[in-house]
């Protein structure tokens, strides 16, 4: 989106008159929305609705009056999800995604599409994390500004979400994320910010669940310090469809529209608010403005499903975005392990087994399900690929997908058969994965293995046949008992509408595997650090691990990943040389004017600093406004490492450089991604990779200075193909005006983390987050808040929840596909009462919802006296 350059005249604006003038009742209908997509009109100003649609992999531009109808929307090109984008590790190809994805939703007359999704990984069981990025922060940022870029490059809006700490499904309505403040602002802000202070969205998406105590969609300090006065957002809030709790505490707040609207449920309570005199009519209007600003700056027609500006027809549009998404997929596609195996000669006699070969699963379920212009299957475009070159392909499905087969002996037999066309072939690919039901938006995965009968399946055709390559369809990683028996492990995610012919390319060699992973796989769940306190408690969710997320736990603990961050390898044979630095000092001061920003703000001892931005009280550290944004700014240094490629076909590499930091910089995890490359070399040829490491990456929050430190000391430099066993160790030496505090000894268990027995203890995890853990929020009384199934509990929330269930069966549209059914169940239990209004679309009014709420408490009296 084009930025406006500022207005200088003291005169007030012709939007600002408007919205003066008009009434209270017509002021707070524009800060919600005119229906599930698009914001009021303003007719007056000459301004059209803006047309808002998800994202993040392609535009689900809805054409249905249902919300939970998540299969009623235009054809458009779907891309590989968020986690198979990210393994690609290339900007550039993002942005280019971005881009398609933008040039669609002009042509659809979308001004605003909903993404990217930012929040880290957590635990690899998040039902999203197919939709979100990575573990790490850096690299999460860095893919968020590309494919903001990308859109916005092409006059469409976006929607950075779920700002912020979204990290689960379970309970995202109502869970309290309680996060210490070094973590929050190190890894779980940090995509946020980087996205934010480099690219401007349009728009940023306030998450679902509580933080720290907050809903996120009511909290002053993080809609307004953190995200306004500190990292400069000029675009609007919106809130998550249904996020809204208290809706005059998110106007306080700084949340400026609420989605889904249309319906007037919290009309009368702002309007009543503004007369009493509690929320000032300022703040609805700024709100509003910012509603008027979106409008204004959306370059975007209405008129639907046209040819784009430039004249090109919408197919011939699909027709290229389907090449594109064909090559994101490969480039997102991560070979975990091959003995030489792969890639197959094209004259291959391949046994194809699963039936994910013909019924491809390329995306997850929930709000970002994308109507796919085409589907490719793998079995098709093998056989185009193996045929002309005198190879064969036969089928066995090996397992069913659909429904289930209960007849005695089926699944047996069914193994049986793909063993027998294995055993015939010269080569076996078994495609195995998470099924729909499996992995979806509003569910997490409840272990990380895959189904039974596909591992059976795996072990069989392995033992039959030697030369077995595995492919894996899943959003996330999985478990894999097998793991040494297959002679390569295909990594395919969820590679989008051309991922068939993405890995049909990649399984000949006609393409190059060009994924390296952005999360960890673990063994087993139990390894990973946040495993106990996953999803934790209905309404809290403490992050006792702290910054022990993926691989900074797995460093740092000295544990083994089944598969590490940043692993994937290439069919080239690529060899990184001797790693060079071009300084081996840094000087932090110099670098970030640590003491010009001292002198310039020296008088802030007199009180005469004036703007609301926070200062920081000692000049050892930078105030958070005035640090450079993650992945820019001044950089500390270089490194030029040379790649060597041996072999005669091109390939591809990421190299990357990891910083170790001195211990006082860091309660724990010292190892964190500082830098990274994705290179292409031709065969017989070598090329310079070149990483810069930002200043910034040195930097970390001093929450009793409340702003940005480095810590002088000596910087381990790893420079390698994935954060375990690096490939080369540099150091530099830095200087920092800043001194570490006394260690605090309660701070050991994270310093030096005991990963047999992992629990930091309720001491550390106190000190960590600088106060006592809260007390969860009781369960009764209910309130507006409370979930239906909490409800449920009572003789008045059962029938309820019957109902609801009922009501929105008859709406969700057609076909099980298989996780919409979860999703829908566990939404509908786990939805807050106050959302039986939003979402009822004026049904059910907040008045009721409040009686119920007073009638459930009743008889929760009644029956247990007690409680
Ligand atoms: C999801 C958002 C999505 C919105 C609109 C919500 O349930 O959390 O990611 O953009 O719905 O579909």
């Amino acid at each position: 989106m084009a930025k406006q350059p500022a207005q200088l005249s003291p005169v007030i604006s012709r939007e600002e008159r408007a919205l003066r003038a008009l009434s209270d009742e017509v002021l707070v209908a524009m800060v919600s929305g005119a229906d599930d997509w698009h914001t009021e009109a303003a007719p007056d100003l000459g301004l059209d609705a803006v047309m808002m649609a998800d994202g993040p992999h392609g535009l689900r531009k809805v054409n249905s009056a249902s919300l939970a109808d998540l299969q009623a929307s235009e054809p458009a090109t779907c891309f590989p999800t968020g986690s198979a984008l990210a393994a690609t590790w290339d900007p550039e190809l993002v942005a280019e995604v971005g881009r398609a994805i933008g040039r669609e939703a002009v042509a659809e007359g979308v001004g605003v599409v909903l993404g990217p999704a930012v929040n880290l990984k957590r635990h690899p069981a998040a039902g999203r994390n197919f939709e979100y990025l990575s573990e790490d922060p850096l690299l999460a940022g860095e893919l968020a500004v590309a494919w903001i870029d990308g859109v916005q490059g092409e006059g469409v809006g976006t929607s950075l979400k779920h700002f912020a700490v979204n990290n689960q499904e379970a309970n995202r309505m109502v869970v309290d994320a309680i996060v210490d403040p070094a973590t929050l602002r190190e890894l779980y802000l940090s995509a946020f910010e980087a996205a934010v202070r480099r690219s401007q969205p349009a728009t940023i998406m306030s998450a679902y669940n509580r933080l720290n105590g907050v809903y996120c969609s009511e909290d002053p300090w993080l809609l307004t310090d953190v995200l306004r006065t500190e990292w400069g957002f000029e675009g609007l809030v919106v809130t998550d469809w249904g996020a809204n709790a208290d809706r005059v505490a998110g106007i306080r707040a700084g949340q400026d529209l609420e989605m889904p609207g249309g319906h007037g449920t919290h009309d009368a309570a702002l309007c009543l608010a503004m007369d009493d005199g509690s929320l000032p009519r300022a703040k609805v209007e700024r709100c509003a403005q910012r509603v008027l600003t979106l409008m204004e700056r959306n370059h975007v027609q209405r008129s639907a499903r046209e040819d784009t500006p430039d004249g090109v027809p919408l197919a011939t549009l699909h027709d290229e975005h389907h090449r594109l998404a064909r090559t994101a997929a490969a480039a997102g596609t991560v070979l975990l392990a091959n003995d030489g195996l792969l890639p197959l000669k094209p004259s291959t006699h391949v046994a194809l087994i699963g039936e994910f070969a013909v019924r491809p699963r390329f995306q997850g379920g929930g709000s970002s399900q994308v109507k796919a212009t085409r589907r490719d299957a793998l079995l098709d475009e093998l056989r185009l690929q193996v045929e002309p070159a005198g190879g064969r392909v036969q089928y066995a499905p090996g397992y069913v997908l659909s429904g289930r087969d209960d007849r005695e002996g089926e699944a047996v037999r069914r193994i049986d058969e793909a063993v027998a066309v294995a055993r015939r072939a010269e080569v076996a690919v078994v495609v195995v994965g998470l099924p729909d039901a499996a992995e979806s938006e509003g569910f997490d995965r409840v272990h990380l293995h895959l189904p039974e009968e596909h591992n059976d399946l795996v072990n069989a055709v392995c033992a039959a046949n030697p030369r077995t390559a595995v492919v894996l369809v899943a959003g996330s990683p999985v478990t894999m008992g097998w793991v040494d028996q297959p002679g390569a492990i295909v990594c395919a995610y969820l590679g989008g509408q051309a991922a068939g012919g993405a890995l049909a390319d990649v399984l000949v060699g006609a393409a190059e595997p060009g994924g390296r992973l952005a999360e960890s796989f673990p063994v087993r769940a139990a390894d990973v650090a946040s495993d106990h306190w996953f999803p934790g408690e209905p309404h809290q969710v403490v992050y006792r691990e702290g910054p022990y997320i993926g691989y900074r736990w797995f460093d740092a603990a000295g544990a083994q990943p089944l598969f590490g961050f940043g692993h994937g390898l290439s069919y080239a044979k690529l060899s990184l040389g001797e790693p060079e630095l071009n300084t081996t000092r840094v000087d932090a001061a110099a670098l970030l004017g640590l003491a010009t920003s001292h002198n310039a703000s020296d008088s802030d001892a007199d009180g005469a600093h004036d703007t609301a931005v926070p200062t920081p009280v000692s000049h050892t550290v930078l105030g958070p406004a005035e640090v450079p944004a993650p992945g820019s700014g001044p950089v500390a240094f270089r490194v030029t490492v040379r790649l060597d490629n041996a072999s005669k076909r091109a390939g591809t590499e990421v190299v990357q450089v990891y910083l170790e930091a001195p211990e006082s910089a860091t309660v724990g995890a010292p190892r964190r991604l500082a830098g990274f490359a994705k290179v292409a070399v031709e065969g017989k040829s070598t090329v310079d990779a070149v990483i810069d490491v930002h200043a910034r990456a040195l930097c970390h929050w001093d929450e009793a200075l409340s702003g940005w430190a480095v810590a002088s000391g000596t910087w381990g430099v790893l420079v390698g193909r994935s954060s375990r066993n690096p490939l080369a160790r540099l150091e530099v030496e830095v200087s920092s005006p800043w001194r570490a505090p006394q260690p605090d000894p309660a701070l050991e268990p994270y310093r030096h983390p005991r990963p047999d027995d992992w629990d930091p203890g309720e001491e550390a995890v106190e000190a960590l987050l600088g106060r006592p853990v809260p007390t969860p929020l009781p369960v009764r009384p209910f309130s507006r808040n409370s979930t239906l199934e909490e409800l449920a509990t009572t003789a008045v929330g059962r029938p309820l929840l019957k109902l609801v269930r009922a009501v929105v069966a008859r709406t969700a549209g057609g076909g099980d596909e298989g996780g919409l059914a979860v999703m829908v169940d566990r939404a509908l239990g786990e939805l807050p009462l106050r959302n039986l209004a939003v979402m009822s679309q004026g049904r059910v009014s907040m008045r009721t919802v409040d009686g119920l709420v007073a009638m459930a408490n009743r008889v929760g009296r009644r029956k247990t006296p007690s409680g």
